[in-house]
């Protein structure tokens, strides 16, 4: 099952940033299936990797347009890319280290945070970026 269910309420009528939301989400719904559906460690190692690399382009897509829009929130939006990477780092270091294995549970609430933080904070730059014809 999906670990998080997106809808319509989290589009921010950015084309680029709506479809990079929808395929990171989309990562993290693979996790969860492949993780409920017990494939190897080093497989779901590899799909932690993708999604860490993903929603790192997704975040320096985003902080882009905030340089080039001289965003007033830059600094505090680009804090909150800077906690999510470090909740992925001490998972990664969980699983490769401990030989923990990642429950489907962590990924969930990574998708949670990561579906609030564009309800919260994704939508705050929408009017910015559309002041400055970004649609
Ligand atoms: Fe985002
Ligand atoms: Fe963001």
């Amino acid at each position: 099952m999906a670990c998080v269910q997106w809808n319509q309420s989290y589009n921010v009528d950015v084309h680029e940033i709506d479809e990079q939301h929808q395929k990171l989400v989309g990562i993290m719904n693979k996790l969860c299936e492949s993780i409920d559906g017990g494939v190897d460690d080093f497989v779901i190692d590899e799909i932690v990797q993708d999604m860490a690399d993903y929603a790192l382009s997704h975040f320096e897509t985003e902080e882009k347009y905030f340089r080039e829009f001289d965003y007033e929130k830059t600094d505090e939006h680009i804090a909150r890319h800077r906690d999510f990477s470090q909740k992925v780092l001490s998972l990664q270091k969980d699983l490769r280290e401990g030989g923990n294995t990642v429950s489907s549970d962590a990924i969930t609430f990574l998708g949670q945070w990561f579906a609030d933080h564009v309800l919260k904070f994704d939508k705050e730059y929408v009017e910015c970026f559309h002041e400055h014809g970004l649609y």
